[in-house]
């Protein structure tokens, strides 16, 4: 498949929204409650959020597109880091989602890589994420590309509690 990795502009809104909403669902909607799970996607993939977001600059989203549209994506911001990163110079990466049916075709890794460029352009040292401590694969390629764990913590989605596990990139 022929995709290309930029970072996303206003007009990019509703595709993020329509494959942040499924992927999310997708990856937590066996362990969260459906209640909490739809208040989560209500909040968090509002188009009037993400319009606000990327139009303020408070978050920066990256898209991979096909010529079947957004088959990828991921957000970085500036947010509170864990005590352990209090002194270090890292933004979180809080999503990178591939379109279910595209995943192992690399375009995961490539998302990654323009994310960590971009961090890096914009004077940062790394990268810091959570990750659900039960998604082994993703663990495996964040490991792959030199993130180590840093521990764990509860990430709330509503009312549920999900383990997770920190993760932080420092690069040189
Ligand atoms: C994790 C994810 C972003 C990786 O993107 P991708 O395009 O499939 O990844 P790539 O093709 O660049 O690299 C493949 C690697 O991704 C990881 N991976 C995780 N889930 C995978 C899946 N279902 N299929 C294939 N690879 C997967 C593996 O480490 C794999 O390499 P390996 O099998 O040799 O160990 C994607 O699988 C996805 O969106 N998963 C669901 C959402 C998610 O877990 N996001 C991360 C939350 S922090």
């Amino acid at each position: 498949m022929v995709y290309e990795v930029r970072l996303a502009v206003i007009d990019d809104i509703e595709a993020i929204a329509e494959l942040g909403a499924i992927t999310f669902a997708k990856a937590y909607g066996d362990i969260v409650l459906a209640s909490d799970m739809q208040g989560y996607l209500a909040e968090f993939f509002d188009p009037e959020r993400l319009k606000q977001e990327i139009g303020s600059k408070s978050a920066s989203y990256f898209v991979a597109e096909s010529q079947e549209g957004v088959v990828g994506y991921a957000k970085l911001a500036e947010t509170d880091r864990p005590a352990q990163l209090a002194d270090e110079r890292v933004i979180e990466l809080i999503r990178l989602y591939v379109r279910p049916g595209n995943y192992g075709m690399g375009i995961g890794g490539k998302l990654l890589q323009a994310v960590k460029q971009y961090a890096r352009s914009c004077g940062y040292s790394g990268l810091w994420l959570r990750v659900w401590e039960e998604n082994s694969g993703a663990i495996r390629m964040y490991e792959r590309d030199g993130f180590r764990q840093l521990g764990s913590e509860p990430y709330y989605i509503g009312t549920t509690p999900n383990p997770v596990v920190l993760m932080v990139n420092k690069q040189r």
